[in-house]
């Protein structure tokens, strides 16, 4: 694999820090897409494998830590005495700075107040009217091409749904979608095609005026629910509503669409999984549980409060450290051969959607998405496959993704 410790004279050209063993060296940069062939789970696991350390660092992307075990990188995302939010991603420098957003930015306590307004959002009781939504058009979407007997999954399907809901959910033009979708891609895997600043303002140009309609408008959509509450007994800065509603954006706008993409590509390639849940559909509760532990895809980072002796070295003062929920799940310490996929597996021990305060507040509406699509297709597509013998290519990044792949099935 595409790994190995760096030659002296490469480590010397980026500087290595003094407080950085020169062994805990390697050459991985986060944007750079899995090499062909490999699966992207595999990789994480197979790098796990061959850094025999918990914790490795990188010159790439301004050189920040790298976690690569389950206990590890729990502890980096949930500590925040040691490790604060004010940074979450890399290069601090440019993509950090900019992705200072609302409440992911923030440590406790100054956090809470603005978390509060996520779940009162996104909680079971908010999303039960949008079940329905769901549902019917879960069913036209697969409708659309079920009797031709292929699709694009990711294209026709994974970027279709759950971006629809979410701005159903948020009251924003479809026509918008794909303006906003590309935005949210430059944060997690950004393509070059625009600056971090930039990123930002695009989204500040866009909902600026949006904010401005909604506050105190009586709408009932999340948008203005949130820009219309009171946090501490005050109103929220212009600010403070433009972060958080770009934070709901680019973390609504991802995800769930990958998730679905690592999902479907892999029961496409197990036909007894698929045929087990063709059987009894009351199966796909477990088979949820074993797909969120299976196919974790979010690398967040922290920022080292002060200088701190962890996992065997010194961390300074203002260091990145990527704590991956990837290798929480692909730890074998978390349980065995966890690249398999088990029905009934004993203690599942993941971090899917983070550990401690920023935790995710979406997976309620992630889970809910993914029962429904799985119950609907299997009911109208209970066999599949992949189209292409080719193997599926992943990209990397802070959301990690399977690029485009066929599915076809018998008419
Ligand atoms: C399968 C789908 C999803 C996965 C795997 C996922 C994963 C995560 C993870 C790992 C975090 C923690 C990041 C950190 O601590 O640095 C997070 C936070 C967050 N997610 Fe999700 N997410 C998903 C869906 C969603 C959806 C659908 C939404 C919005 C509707 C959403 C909105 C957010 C927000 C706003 C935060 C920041 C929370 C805070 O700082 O307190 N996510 N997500």
């Amino acid at each position: 694999m595409e790994i190995g410790a760096l030659n002296p004279s490469d480590v010397l050209a980026h500087a290595r820090p003094a407080n950085v063993p020169e062994d805990r060296v390697f050459d991985f940069d986060i944007y750079r897409d899995i090499p062909e062939g490999i699966d992207f789970h595999q990789f994480w696991f197979d790098l796990m494998k061959t850094v025999p350390h918990p914790l490795m660092w990188t010159p790439h992307n301004g050189g920040h830590w790298v976690s690569l075990r389950g206990e590890a990188s729990d502890v980096v995302m949930s500590d925040s005495e040691r490790f604060s939010n004010h940074t979450v991603l890399v290069p601090k420098e440019t993509a950090g700075e900019a992705y200072r957003l609302i409440p992911l930015s923030l440590d406790p306590p100054e956090h809470r107040p603005f978390r509060n307004l996520l779940n009162e959002n996104l909680g079971p009781k908010p999303l039960k009217p949008m079940e329905g939504a769901i549902v019917d058009l879960t069913v036209e979407l697969i409708e659309s091409f079920a009797s031709k007997g292929e699709c694009n999954f990711v294209h026709d399907f994974a970027e279709q749904l759950p971006v629809t809901i979410f701005m159903m959910l948020v009251d924003l033009p479809l026509a918008d979608l794909p303006k906003l979708k590309h935005l949210a891609d430059q944060f997690t895997r950004p393509d070059g095609s625009m600056t971090y600043p930039e990123v930002l303002t695009a989204f500040r140009d866009y909902l600026t005026p949006v904010i401005a309609e909604r506050r105190n408008g009586g709408g009932e959509d999340m948008i203005s629910r949130m820009v219309s509450s009171r946090i501490d007994g005050r109103e929220l800065t212009d600010i403070e509503a433009l972060n958080i509603c770009t934070q709901v954006l680019v973390g609504g706008l991802d995800t769930v669409v990958n998730m679905l993409g690592f999902t479907f590509s892999y029961l496409a390639r197990d036909q007894k999984l698929r045929q087990a849940i063709a059987a009894d559909p009351a199966l796909i509760n477990d088979a949820l549980l074993e797909f969120f532990r299976r196919f974790p895809v979010v690398s967040s980072a922290r920022e080292v409060r002060d200088d701190v002796e962890f996992e065997g070295v010194t961390l300074a003062k203002g260091d990145m450290v990527m704590s991956p929920t990837i290798v929480v799940a692909m730890d074998t310490d978390a349980g065995e051969d966890p690249l398999d996929f088990r029905l009934n597996r004993p203690g599942r021990k993941h971090s899917t959607f983070g550990k401690g305060s920023h935790t995710c507040p979406g997976a309620h509406l992630a889970r809910m998405e993914m029962k429904i699509v799985l119950r609907e297709w299997f009911a109208r597509i209970p066999e599949f496959r992949l189209a292409d013998d080719a193997p599926l290519s992943y990209t990397n990044g802070i959301v990690g993704s399977v690029k485009p792949f066929r599915l076809v099935w018998d008419v």
